[in-house]
């Protein structure tokens, strides 16, 4: 078999950091976002034909036309033993991956690449999956990615394995304007700087505390259609996050001068009567949520930043094509 299977990233607008579960990926808290309807990444999972020699052969990954030999692949092997868990298979599987994200974007690409992969691999190895068990499948791969599963505007429950998915809220129209300001690699990891915080920064258990308050206020928001309050929210959760991790030892600070630039540029738009808010996730760069109608004058405004990029609110995951490998074309089932 083989399936092929689209996901797009997604920005939090209240921010997941810092896990209650590592093994079985479970949120401290719960956390929203919206998906974005730029940088999709498509992944094509092939599985190899034929049981018994499977289990000796090893996954194979390829990304952006490079073959992955490091971290990356064991990664996928990991996640690909849950879904061979799930579908009782021992096939290994070849998986070829395209990721849009520009390098340095500031957009983890683990969240679409993840739900690409678990949209494609439980196609490929035929599972059933619901879009809640797909998110929680998608969860185990990295935790962002449970929110690319249903796109759009998404809570992702904090819970146990059953529990912790994400689904579709209602929400206004919106839209994000991405600016990148800094290239470069991180100077940590969010999984390692997660573990840092939880461990080291006092602040940590206002944190938990807090944003869990803050989802439902957020949930509230979204359902009134009210804009300027989940824009408030929005840039205010980011700040606690940044200060949180800030408060680990040693230090971790993600946003530098020029991010904190960019902060004070989105509250003068908004002293000007163009209402923006800001937000950050574990990197310099901020992406700025705003209404649709003023993508365009937002991207205009903070252009001499860096690289803008403007978005909408995206699409769920989903399977593009699905098919028995080395069947004739014509034939393909398309699910
Ligand atoms: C700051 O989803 O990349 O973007 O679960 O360890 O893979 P793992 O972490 P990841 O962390 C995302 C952190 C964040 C906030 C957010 O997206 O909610």
């Amino acid at each position: 078999m083989t399936a092929t299977a689209v996901a797009h990233p997604n920005i939090a607008l209240v921010k997941y950091w810092g896990k209650a579960d590592a093994q079985l990926a479970l949120p401290a808290t719960g956390s929203v976002s919206m998906g974005l309807d730029v940088f999709p990444t498509t992944t094509t999972v092939t599985l190899d034909g034929g049981s018994g020699a499977g289990a000796e052969a090893r996954d194979a990954f390829t990304l952006n036309g490079h073959v992955v030999e490091d971290g990356a692949l064991v990664r996928v092997q990991q996640f690909l033993d849950l879904v061979r868990e799930l579908a009782g298979s021992d096939a290994r599987a070849s998986v070829v991956s395209e990721n849009t994200v520009p390098t340095g974007a500031g957009l983890a690409s683990s969240a679409s690449g993840f739900a690409a992969l678990a949209t494609a691999a439980s196609a490929a190895y035929g599972l059933d999956l619901s879009a809640r068990d797909l998110s929680r499948l998608a969860r185990r791969g990295s935790g962002s990615a449970t929110r690319s599963i249903p796109g759009g505007v998404a809570v992702w429950h904090a819970g146990d394995d059953q529990g912790s998915f994400a689904e579709p809220i209602p929400a206004p129209p919106m839209a994000m304007v991405v600016v990148t300001i800094d290239a470069g690699p991180k100077p940590i990891g969010s999984r390692e700087a997660m573990r840092r915080t939880i461990a080291t920064s006092p602040f940590y258990p206002a944190w938990v505390t807090s944003t869990t308050e803050t989802v439902g206020d957020m949930l509230d928001a979204c359902a009134a259609g009210d804009f300027t309050r989940i824009g408030e929210i929005t840039e205010s959760n980011a700040l606690r996050m940044h200060a949180t991790i800030e408060g680990a030892f040693p230090p971790i600070r993600y946003l530098n001068a020029r991010s904190v630039a960019v902060f004070d540029a989105v509250g003068e738009l908004r002293a000007a009567g163009l209402e923006a808010y800001a937000t950050a996730d574990a990197g310099p760069n901020v992406v700025v949520l705003c209404q649709p109608a003023d993508r365009s004058a937002v991207a205009t405004a903070l252009a001499s930043f860096g690289d803008v990029i403007e978005s909408g609110t995206g699409p769920a995951a989903r399977v593009l094509r699905s098919e028995e490998s080395g069947s004739n074309p014509d034939q393909k089932e398309s699910v």
